[in-house]
């Protein structure tokens, strides 16, 4: 069965990656959540997709420029200050600390295709480490060279790589990098694709799939997981095939 997990919490209908899109994500049901991870000059460990904070904050300048403390001043949640009160980044421990008694699973995704954060990698396995995480985690990153020394650090830790277009020699490069799951852009994805995935024991979620013919379509690809901002949508369908 395919599994729902909420892209940056639930973005399509609460601010991404903010405690509240998590909690959303979990209220749903989904089966886990998916977050991005920065890190700040002080080396925290932060959840927040661009590099800068200007679309997501009331702030302006690059995350890697502020120490997490100058960073907590800025509200994640301004856009929809309607309905919400102010509301700060997380750090990636708070995500874990909340994440740990219940039952979801987490993909992180590693941000390190622009900037290469120094020790991110092992900055995050010690914290999924420390909350006895390592089998719900699947680390991913669109910088591979990080994931396969991700997999050489941890290799209890489920590795995953992010990409845009079809890879050469896709089981090749896999062992190469001793990674287990494939995170592609869904226009990569055939049915005939996910069943090779499958013999070679890869694990297959595209990303990111928010319309419903798509989601259909990818159910039916048997795909492990998709990432989806519309995670009620997305469970909604899938319990509607079922019955
Ligand atoms: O991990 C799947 C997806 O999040 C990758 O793209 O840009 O939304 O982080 P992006
Ligand atoms: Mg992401």
């Amino acid at each position: 069965m395919t599994k729902i997990f909420a892209h940056r919490g639930s973005a399509g209908t609460h601010p991404e990656n903010t405690m509240i899109a998590f909690y959303e994500a979990e209220r749903v049901e989904a089966d886990g959540i998916e977050l991005d991870v920065q890190m700040t000059k002080d080396g925290a460990l932060v959840v927040i997709h661009d590099e800068t904070i200007d679309r997501t904050t009331d702030g302006t300048g690059w995350v890697k420029d502020f120490i997490y403390k100058e960073l907590q001043q800025f509200n994640a949640v301004y856009k929809f200050a309607e309905q919400y009160d102010f509301c700060r980044i997380p750090l990636l421990e708070e995500v874990l600390q909340w994440i740990e008694p219940t039952e979801l699973l987490l993909n992180i995704e590693l941000k390190n295709g622009l900037i290469e954060y120094k020790k991110l990698e092992e900055k995050v396995i010690d914290m999924v480490r420390h909350y006895h995480l390592e089998h719900r985690v699947v680390l991913s990153s669109f910088n591979h060279n990080s994931m396969a020394l991700c997999h050489r650090l941890a290799p209890e830790i489920e590795t995953a790589i992010l990409y845009m277009k079809s890879l050469c020699q896709p089981w090749k490069y896999m062992r190469a990098i001793g990674a287990s799951g494939l995170h592609p852009y869904h226009g990569t994805v055939t049915e005939s694709f996910v069943r090779q995935a499958h013999d070679h024991r890869v694990a297959v979620r595209p990303f990111t799939i928010n319309k419903a013919g798509l989601m259909k379509k990818m159910f039916q690809y048997q795909v492990d997981a998709i990432f989806t901002d519309y995670p009620s949508k997305a469970k909604q369908l899938l319990n509607n095939q079922k019955t």
